[in-house]
């Protein structure tokens, strides 16, 4: 994928880690959206405080940018504790992750990203330390193998996942809340990229905010980027002020379609379309032909055609609807001949004459 794809969600691109970091919002009254997480939160945490216990741990997923890091962060400073981040490729052995849980202070947050990839020996090391505070140590092996027990600090684990289907299900029953994250509604894009623009001191009108929020596929990652990138159009373009024709402008550069589809997203319908009539086809396939990482397809840029309905998935394989052939202007054929090849177990027998 070129690094350069301004509507993946992840966030790799220069600077962006930094402008990431300063447009997060910090305590739960100034996040945007997120109502119902946030409500789960808000009753967790304040019936923790009560009982001067942590909250519970935390497992949230979804496709990448929609704010699960975010989450984290105000989580713990909620709990005016530390937060504490890793990932799952980054723990490979369980000796990581002892160094990690027995610096934990007392109400810390320790934020695993991409749990889904924790390899099974540190998960199962990690069972005893989320539902009793302590980590088993097995030292020596063989006759004079022991097992030391060494409690821990009670603490909050926030695993987030892109793949809630990869999660074992002995890790996820010991999430005592669970929640999966929504792409965000235009209406909450826009307060996000108000509230940006105001930390940013960019001045906008609403209608060019509009017209951004509706080209960021629900991601509130996406959005923030792209009033970076509309920003210095305007600088370069325009007056200073971010109005619709620098927007427009600047989308047409970065070939962003009206829906927020890049080429990548366009290059794959099309190659669903015409390579493969459509679909039924494999991911693994279609990623062949693209020249794409399986992973990639599936985490940045299915999750959105499947949200907009341009892409169906069937038990044979990813099938384009007839909204994608009208959005890239090409005939989508009749549906007797693709119910045909589609093999519609429903359709009756064909009569004999
Ligand atoms: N509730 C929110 N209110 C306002 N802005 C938000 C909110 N959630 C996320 N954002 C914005 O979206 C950006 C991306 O969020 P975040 O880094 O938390 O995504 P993520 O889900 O962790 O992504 P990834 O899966 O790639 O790690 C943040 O920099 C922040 O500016
Ligand atoms: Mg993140």
């Amino acid at each position: 994928m070129a690094l350069e794809r301004i509507i993946d969600a992840e966030a790799r691109q220069p600077g962006e880690e930094s402008f990431d970091l300063a447009l997060r919002p910090r305590s739960i009254n100034e996040c945007i959206g997120q109502e119902k997480l946030l409500e789960k939160i808000m009753i967790a945490l304040t019936a923790a405080k009560q009982r001067k216990e942590p909250m519970e741990h935390v497992l949230v997923h979804g496709p990448p940018g929609l704010g699960k890091t975010t989450i984290a962060h105000v989580i713990a400073n909620e709990m005016t504790g530390n937060l504490k981040t890793s990932s799952g490729p980054a723990l490979t052995r369980a000796g990581d992750l002892m160094g990690i849980l027995t610096n934990l202070q007392r109400g810390d947050v320790l934020f695993i990203d991409e749990i889904h990839r924790l390899p099974s020996v540190v998960e199962e090391f990690i069972y005893p330390a989320m539902e009793d505070f302590r980590v088993d140590f097995t030292v020596d092996s063989g006759m004079h193998a022991k097992t030391i027990n060494i409690p821990l600090q009670p603490f909050t684990l926030i695993g987030a996942t892109t793949r809630a289907g990869l999660i074992t299900s002995p890790l996820r029953a010991r999430f005592g809340i669970q929640h999966h994250m929504e792409f965000w509604s235009i209406k909450h894009l826009k307060q996000c990229l108000v509230r940006s623009a105001g930390m940013l001191n960019i001045a906008c009108e609403p209608d060019a905010l509009e017209l951004i929020s509706q080209c960021s596929r629900g991601t509130p990652r996406v959005a923030n980027r792209l009033l970076r990138r509309v920003r210095d159009y305007t600088q370069v373009h325009g007056n200073g002020k971010i109005t619709l024709e620098p927007t427009l402008g600047a989308l047409k550069i970065e070939e962003i379609d009206a829906l927020g589809l890049d080429n990548l997203d366009r290059n794959f319908l099309a190659a669903l379309i015409t390579t493969y009539n459509g679909g039924p086809a494999g991911i693994e396939a279609l990623a062949a032909t693209l020249g794409e990482e399986r992973d990639t397809l599936e985490d940045v840029v299915e999750p959105y055609l499947l949200q907009i309905g341009f892409l169906a998935r069937t038990r044979q394989g990813r099938i384009a609807t007839e909204a994608a052939y009208k959005h890239l202007q090409m005939d989508f054929p009749n549906t007797a001949a693709r119910a045909n090849r589609l093999g519609d177990e429903d359709q009756d027998d064909p009569l004999p004459f």
